[in-house]
């Protein structure tokens, strides 16, 4: 399946992406930024899964952003959606494949770190994997990675000092912590945010994790953003709804398109 998508999206672009980019919920505004651009719905590759979260379109997009090539992924998959975590990481190996070096991840995520806001853009340090799985589980295939991949420098340090530099030089303030994936679809309880404080978690969101996972299995040098689209379960006395998720998305998402343009424009 990943080699067919390969094949066919090759046949469509004229050269080989040096950026790959995963765009969250209602953060799709910065494929719509793309300079020449290419589509390709999930939809055309055989055997690809399609997109059914809220927010997410389900297209690759390829063209230039910032004077880089870039491919983007305007829609992911989610484990509550019922993908296996082999098909939720495929379009990861496919853009690896593809040949690009570069990754960058964006998510929507709840703020567990009590002094964090909603709006916040969080560069995530690196995270906790409380999905009770692997993607990476079951034979291993040589030709992605190796058997156990090393995960320290899963968020990678110097791409992390690029982009504390574009936040200084755009003036869009950043700030750093721990992302702690769950499955979902259900939000979690107030109990396991404390949990999840206890634990060192700072923001929880329902992706992510397995792509970051593949990323690094695939020697993706790789960011990762959280903006904080609300705070999380029983931190204020208010329900969480995917209406204040998605709200954030598109008041803030802005913000985040400008210091990543900024970013792959210095990578
Ligand atoms: N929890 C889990 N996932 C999320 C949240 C949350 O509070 N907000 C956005 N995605």
């Amino acid at each position: 399946m990943i080699d067919s998508a390969v094949k066919y999206i090759r046949s469509k672009i004229p050269a080989s992406p040096e950026v790959a980019i995963i765009l969250g919920s209602g953060l799709g505004g910065l494929a719509d930024k793309i300079e020449n651009p290419v589509y390709i719905d999930y939809g055309e590759l055989e055997d690809f899964p399609v997109s059914t979260a809220p927010g997410h379109k389900g297209r690759f997009v390829y063209g230039e952003l910032n004077g880089k090539r870039v491919i983007c992924m305007q829609g992911r998959f989610h484990y509550y959606e019922g993908y296996t975590m082999k098909q939720i990481i495929a379009p990861v190996r496919v853009m690896r494949k593809l040949g690009a070096e570069y990754l960058i991840v964006t998510n929507a995520a709840g703020g567990v770190n009590k002094s964090f806001n909603v709006g916040d853009i969080m560069l995530i340090t690196d995270h906790i994997n409380f999905m009770g799985t692997n993607p990476l589980i079951g034979k291993n295939d040589d030709e992605f990675g190796v058997r156990f991949p090393d995960m320290s420098f899963a968020y990678n340090p110097d791409l992390r000092r690029l982009a504390a530099q574009c936040s200084a030089s755009t003036g869009v303030e950043i700030k750093e912590g721990v992302y702690l994936g769950c499955t979902g679809p259900s939000y979690e309880t107030p109990a396991e945010i404390r949990a999840f404080r206890t634990l060192g978690a700072d923001a929880v969101g329902m992706s992510t994790v397995p792509e970051i996972i593949a990323a690094s299995h695939l020697k993706f040098k790789t960011l990762a953003f959280s903006l904080i689209t609300n705070m999380a379960a029983g931190i204020l006395d208010q329900p969480l709804t995917e209406e204040e998720v998605l709200e954030t998305g598109a008041r803030k998402g802005a913000e985040m398109q400008k210091l990543i343009c900024e970013i792959i424009g210095r990578i």
